[in-house]
């Protein structure tokens, strides 16, 4: 049976202890910086909950550091300043901005390094725990804790992405134009629909099945194959009524409109559906 401390039970401490918990792994010890949140910690985890990070880590085979990103090296830090640390362990972050570098000073005292982050979206425990099956871990470290992380993830039913370190921040830019500049996109979606006094709840329902479509479809058939509408049939007038009619009802909306749509023109090029002139007419007139 592994034994793992989770240094920072908040969201995602408090999911992946609680969820490795009743998968078989021991918690041994846990730390958090409010009263409030060890006296959680401690019913959920059944376990010591420490005011100093450094006492949770001494039985465990597992050292998760859950703190937010900004102090995840100062917490690794002080627990290496007090020999915390030991070869045979492993001691993770679950950071999608930062590689395992930021562990260095696990590292020189033996023990091996990785981030885990799991590609999902903890807003507290219930959720957590049900998104946890299926969600993937972009995995990246010290290969001699990769069984470890493999151990774990089979045990959460996730699924693991294992990604070079020197493109960990690529990996991170491209998980938040997934999913936080998709919520961009839907609000500048619902801003357009409010022109028209659609409140944005209507607005969102209303715009679900095509929405969740697209999606369906880039997953079958990828982005290209699953782009329609009039940029990839080259209706040209059509997009220049677009244009026309935000500039005089949602003129702050034109730049990113204009953006996307020239992106959208090369997606077209490479789908096919636009020969050499429309793709320059719609690249003058969106890149205006
Ligand atoms: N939440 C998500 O959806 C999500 C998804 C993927 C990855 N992550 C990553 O997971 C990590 C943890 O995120 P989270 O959302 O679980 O954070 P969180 O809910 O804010 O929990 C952070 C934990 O660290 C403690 N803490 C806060 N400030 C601290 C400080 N200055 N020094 C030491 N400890 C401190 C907190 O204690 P108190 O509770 O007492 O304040 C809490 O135990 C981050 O690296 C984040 O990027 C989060």
């Amino acid at each position: 049976m592994k034994t793992v401390a989770v240094i920072g039970a908040g969201n995602v401490g408090k999911v992946l202890g609680y969820a490795l918990k009743k998968r078989g792994y021991r918690i041994v010890g846990a730390f958090s910086r409010t009263e409030k949140s060890r006296q959680l910690a401690a019913q959920l985890l059944e376990c010591p909950v420490f005011s100093e990070p450094e006492k949770a880590v001494c039985d465990a085979d597992i050292v998760f550091l859950t703190t937010p990103d900004r102090v995840i090296n100062e917490t690794c830090n002080r627990i290496a300043e007090e020999k915390g640390f030991r070869k045979g362990q492993v001691v993770i972050h679950t950071s999608g901005a930062h590689s395992s570098d930021i562990l260095a000073s696990a590292r020189q005292q033996g023990a091996a390094a990785i981030s885990f982050h799991p590609l999902q979206t903890f807003p507290e425990l219930e959720m957590g725990l049900r998104s946890l099956p299926g969600t993937f871990f972009a995995v990246e470290g010290d290969e001699e804790a990769f069984p470890v992380a493999k151990e774990m993830i089979q045990a959460l039913e996730g699924q693991m992405l294992s990604i070079p370190t020197e493109m960990k921040v690529v990996y991170h830019a491209a998980a938040c134009v997934a999913c936080n500049y998709l919520a961009s996109l839907m609000d500048m979606a619902l801003k357009m629909f409010n022109l028209m006094d659609i409140p944005p709840k209507k607005a969102f329902e209303s715009l679900s099945p095509l929405i969740y479509s697209t999606l369906k479809n880039i997953g079958e058939l990828g982005p290209e194959k699953a782009l329609t509408g009039p940029v990839a049939r080259g209706d040209i007038s059509t997009i220049s009524a677009h244009l026309e009619a935000m500039k005089e009802l949602a003129p702050e909306l034109l730049p990113l409109y204009r953006q996307l749509g020239v992106y959208t023109v090369d997606l077209a090029v490479r789908k096919g559906t636009l020969n050499q002139e429309q793709e320059n007419q719609l690249k003058t007139l969106l890149g205006g």
